[in-house]
């Protein structure tokens, strides 16, 4: 891990639900270099999605060649490498050959709703909350994984003699950058081990139990590891010998990229879907009002750090879809414009259940709805309730976790594409009435595997250094007057209630 030149960037692979993206910061926790490319979505049935595991590696080398060349960096410059990723998202691998045996299945589909089903029916909902935090849903891992060994031919009894690998995309990537033909390392970490409902939230370890209620066998599954370590050296890209030194899920990264160390520090991450986190500390706080308990992040030997989780399928993805599937915008930026065409809601409310609803739900079988339709009704109406949706279900989040830390939020920290919308950040202090912050540094997921692999390589000497690092760029305080806001917000819980039990 020594270098003859003093290494002065850290590089962070951050693989995404839309695009894989390679990015280098200097010490302070600026941008040096940058490449970024989207993959395909591929939708083969209602609620299924699907992702090409190869063309995401092949994006992997694409960018981070593009970055490294675009501001002729070489690698010793590199200090090390933190890997970050779309969590649950599941790909199952021959061990031999390395060819996935299926598409990726993303966290988003919805194909295990009727495995999800059976298990809820023998035991509840909440049956495997108490070892992993998660309710029973068609969100996470463990599931996808059976569906995959049930549906082709030959897998489970190939996975059952270890000529199977299964993994996150982290996993995935990861055995791929630090091998050869046959693969490298088969390790994922705490924080995307602990969403396939397959890890037991105090040992840190897969669960035989939850192994065999889901039907997952133990010799496919990585080795689990903490979030800042060194996993290995990439030895299949342009950073050839450059260790890999952090491995975290994406929303626990952007936790870390927000210096959220503290018990009580949250943050929200506008993506594809938002994902807001609250660091616990080092005790698990259990969700009674529908919140995920999960890991917050585990650097190296110290104790893992727990958060609670709000998690929202559908915000950024409904901004898309806007424009791929209706095509209202030609461009995602363009939302604002348009939603700015008309001075309200004109009574309109969508509430995008395209997965079901997530926290803090969790039905599988609602559907997306738009509500409080009239002939007045237009398309920047329609563009407004698509804004809002993504500030409304936040509010959703906000209350549940206001209710289970018995802590008041004073101040939300916002990061992630969505938060370059102006009105989107306005409504969102307007309806939550409290201030919301947004940092210097917007791409903070990035930044936090970088953060976690440069804590694990003696780059930083430990979180003070980084959250010296944090500032803030522009604060929205709220500017709605109590009775609208309320008013507004009731109207969206009866929107709500209008999308659920939609599959049943
Ligand atoms: O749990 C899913 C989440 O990790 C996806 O995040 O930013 O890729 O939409 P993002």
């Amino acid at each position: 891990m020594t270098n003859t030149i003093s290494p002065q960037y850290l590089g962070a692979l951050d693989q995404g639900t839309t695009s894989t993206r390679f990015m280098v910061f200097a010490r302070a926790g600026n941008v040096v270099a940058s490449a970024q490319k989207e993959h395909r979505q591929i939708y083969p049935n209602p609620g299924w999605v699907e992702h090409d595991p190869l063309e995401i590696l092949r994006n992997t080398h694409f960018v981070i060649a593009e970055a490294m060349d675009d501001a002729g960096l070489k690698p010793v410059e590199i200090a090390s490498v933190g890997i970050t990723n779309q969590r649950e998202t599941t790909v199952v691998w021959d061990r031999q050959t390395g060819a996935p045996i299926y598409n990726a299945i993303v966290w988003q589909d919805t194909r295990v709703a009727d495995a999800v089903a059976l298990l809820v029916k023998d035991g509840g909902q909440d049956r495997f909350r108490k070892q992993t935090g998660l309710p029973l849903s068609t969100y996470f891992s463990g599931l996808k994984i059976a569906w995959i060994l049930d549906h082709v031919e030959g897998a489970r009894g190939r996975a059952e003699k270890g000529e199977l690998l299964f993994g996150n995309i982290d996993a995935f990537l990861l055995w791929n950058l630090t091998g050869g033909a046959h693969g490298g390392i088969h390790a994922t970490d705490v924080t995307n081990a602990g969403r396939t409902q397959l890890m037991n939230l105090d040992t840190l370890a897969w669960d035989a139990e939850l192994l065999s209620a889901l039907n997952v066998p133990a010799a496919m599954l990585p080795e689990i590891r903490s979030s800042s370590e060194h996993y290995g050296d990439l030895s299949t890209t342009r950073l050839k010998g450059t260790p890999v030194c952090a491995m975290l899920g994406d929303q626990h990264a952007a936790l870390v990229g927000q210096t959220c160390f503290e018990p009580g520090e949250l943050k929200n991450t506008y993506g594809t879907g938002c994902f807001l986190l609250m660091n616990t500390g080092t005790e698990k706080v259990e969700s009674t009002s529908g919140l995920l308990t999960t890991l917050g992040y585990k650097f190296g030997k110290a104790a893992p750090v727990y958060a609670l989780e709000g998690s929202i399928a559908v915000t950024g993805s409904l901004v898309q879809w806007l424009r791929d599937n209706l095509g209202l915008i030609g461009k995602s930026e363009d939302i604002e414009a348009l939603a700015m065409t008309v001075p309200d809601n004109g009574g309109v409310f969508f509430v995008p259940a395209f997965s079901g609803l997530y926290a803090p739900w969790w039905r599988d079988s609602a559907r997306g709805t738009i509500c409080g339709l009239t002939r007045y009704a237009n398309k920047g109406h329609i563009a407004r309730a698509v804004l809002e949706s993504t500030a409304l279900q936040t509010r959703d989040v906000v209350e549940a976790m206001e209710s289970d830390s018995g802590i008041a939020l004073k101040q939300l920290r916002t990061d992630g594409g969505m938060v370059v919308n102006e009105t989107l950040m306005q409504f969102q202090a307007d309806i939550l009435n409290v201030p919301v912050v947004r940092p210097k540094m917007r791409e903070t997921t990035a930044l936090g595997a970088a953060y976690a692999a440069g804590l694990a390589c003696g780059f930083y000497k430990d979180t003070t250094d980084l959250v010296q690092n944090w500032a803030i760029d522009k604060t929205w305080n709220p500017a709605l007057d109590e009775t609208a806001r309320e008013r507004h917000y009731a109207k969206w819980k009866k929107a709500i209630t209008r999308s659920f039990d939609w599959e049943d």
